[in-house]
């Protein structure tokens, strides 16, 4: 085109006329494609067989921050760009609902939290946020410290047997235990047992996981409850769940009938702290249908995220040693024996940074779900109403873009004296917990639970992947889980350790040495 524009201008002022406006077109072309989304189309078989992020990463480093990717009939907006992540969940977070992710978890979550539409949402999000206020999260570190001791328990038995232990199954257990009670003051136990009420949990959770990576909605299909026999144990399961829900919220409205009950901000009942008795003591209006909705959300969300996250936190441990040994030096010097106190929530500085870091490797769930409500501009592109985006975090969090050697697990990348990384500090490159209107509301309780879960454990026993261990590889639903479990041989540290105190020190002595033991 050049070349013709320049034989034209040659041909004197009509010539002229025409190669201006053949400039002018090609630079209107130029403009549209670059305004036009790169897309890549592809076959669904590539994605099968791996869990969907890691192809995802592949296009992205291909077709960049913002990209359509095209299966047959639907498309997807894939958005791997910091700003844009920006734009989804803070500035324009009004535009975009749950999509798909609502359709797929309608069946367990009803109008909880996460799938809620922005009518429901809002109502809801104002009646629970405050449930999870400071106070209540510090009296949770009692239930984090008991519960993870009934886990040294049975590493004991293993360590004492000579077996090895799978850490995966043990971690969900552990964090089922923990939610229950915190959620809605139900003992699980699951650490001891595994049938009735928990077995149900599981058939729900790896429900929602197979409904979240089908490429059909198979449980859409006519008597799918007649053909799957899997779709009648859900709805089983789904049954007895209800069941024990409703029982425990009738109990549970009894007694704060019975209470005299002073309600104000920081409201916390010492008998049952859980966020089911904040709602009721806090005359809540709420019908019974969404009460167990938003309980059913809470537990969801809290479990299989914190397992997940000690899960690939001890992998990247048995990786590196170096860290394991500053880790448990500094959980020596700080604890020493003792229960972590919520206070010593900030002095284990480099133990968060482990997790954070670990987070930020294995982020839980590794892509957001939105849903396009009007027309609109992902920086130069645009999108259209009904749109479908997934947001990797993945993507972002192991960006070449944001990240020196982003592949490295280095808890030092974070300096101890900065401050905690999460989405504002670190301008939407680094999402653990989401950001915006939509941010998780259990992420000071989650940082909590991991950290004394990491620091409980590590400060008792080295943790090294069993020597006829399977790979580990990755598998996805919500959250990033192993492909054949994260089997673990456990020893007990050589240094003497003494099992920690359990409540407030009942009786002092004095060591030897001068210092104060306590009983
Ligand atoms: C939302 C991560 C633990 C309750 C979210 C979101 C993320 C997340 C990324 C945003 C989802 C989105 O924008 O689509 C995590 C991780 C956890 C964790 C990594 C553990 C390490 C918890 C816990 C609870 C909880 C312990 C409850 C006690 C929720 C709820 C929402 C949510 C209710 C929905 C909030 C809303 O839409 O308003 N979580 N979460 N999460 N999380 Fe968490």
């Amino acid at each position: 085109f050049k070349e013709f524009r320049y034989a034209l201008a040659n041909l004197g002022p009509v010539g002229r006329s025409f190669a201006k406006t053949l400039a002018n077109a090609e630079r209107g072309i130029r403009r549209q494609k670059s305004r036009e989304m790169p897309e890549a189309s592809g076959d669904v078989k590539a994605v099968i067989g791996e869990p969907m992020f890691i192809p995802l990463y592949k296009l992205y480093l291909t077709y960049g921050g913002v990209f359509r990717l095209t299966f047959g009939p639907k498309s997807f907006v894939i958005v791997s760009d910091a700003a844009v992540a920006k734009h989804l969940l803070r500035d324009n977070a009004k535009g975009y609902s749950k999509g798909i992710l609502a359709e797929i978890l309608e069946f367990v979550m009803g109008k909880g939290l996460i799938p809620a539409d922005a009518e429901v949402w809002r109502v809801r999000r104002r009646a629970i946020v405050p449930a999870l206020h400071r106070k209540y999260v510090a009296a949770m570190m009692d239930l984090f410290g008991k519960s993870t001791q009934n886990l040294c328990t049975k590493l004991d038995i293993a360590i004492n047997n000579g077996e090895d232990v799978e850490m995966e199954s043990l971690f969900s257990k552990l964090t089922l235990d923990i939610i229950g009670k915190a959620v809605f003051n139900y003992d699980f136990d699951s650490l001891s047992h595994d049938e009735g009420i928990v077995e149900a949990v599981y058939v729900a959770l790896r429900e929602a996981e197979a409904r979240s990576t089908a490429i059909i909605p198979y449980w859409n299909l006519p008597f799918a409850q007649a053909i799957f026999p899997r779709q009648r144990k859900v709805a089983t399961s789904l049954k007895l769940i209800n069941d024990t829900l409703d029982t425990i919220i009738t109990t549970c409205k009894k007694i704060v009938e019975e209470e005299d009950v002073d309600f104000h901000d920081e409201y916390m009942s010492d008998r049952d702290p859980s966020i089911l008795h904040f709602l009721l003591a806090s005359g809540d209006e709420v019908s019974s249908k969404q009460l167990r909705d938003d309980l059913m959300t809470l537990l969801i969300a809290g479990h299989e995220t914190t397992a997940a996250v000690l899960t690939w936190t001890f992998y990247l441990l048995s990786q590196n040693p170096i860290v394991v040994e500053k880790l448990q030096s500094e959980v020596d010097a700080t604890l020493g024996e003792r229960m972590p106190t919520v206070a010593d929530m900030k002095n284990l500085k480099y133990t968060t940074r482990v997790i954070n870091e670990s987070m930020r490797l294995y982020p839980q769930p590794p892509v957001l779900i939105r849903r396009a409500l009007e027309d609109d501009k992902l920086g130069k592109f645009t999108v259209k109403k009904g749109d479908d985006i997934f947001i990797s975090i993945w993507n972002l969090h192991r960006s070449p873009s944001y990240w020196v050697n982003p592949e490295e697990f280095n808890p030092e990348r974070w300096p101890l004296d900065g401050p905690d990384p999460n989405e504002v500090t670190q301008n939407f490159r680094y999402l653990p917990f989401g950001g915006g209107q939509r941010k998780c509301v259990g992420d000071m309780f989650a940082t909590y639970e991991s950290i004394t879960a990491v620091a409980m454990l590590a400060r008792r026993y080295n943790f090294d992947l069993a020597v006829d261990a399977p790979p580990v590889g990755m598998t996805t639903g919500a959250t990033i889980h192993t492909s054949s479990g994260l089997k673990m041989t456990v020893t007990r540290r050589a240094r003497p350790v003494i099992f920690p105190v359990m409540e407030r020190p009942i009786v002092t002595a004095m060591n030897k040495n001068g210092s104060v033991a306590r009983y």
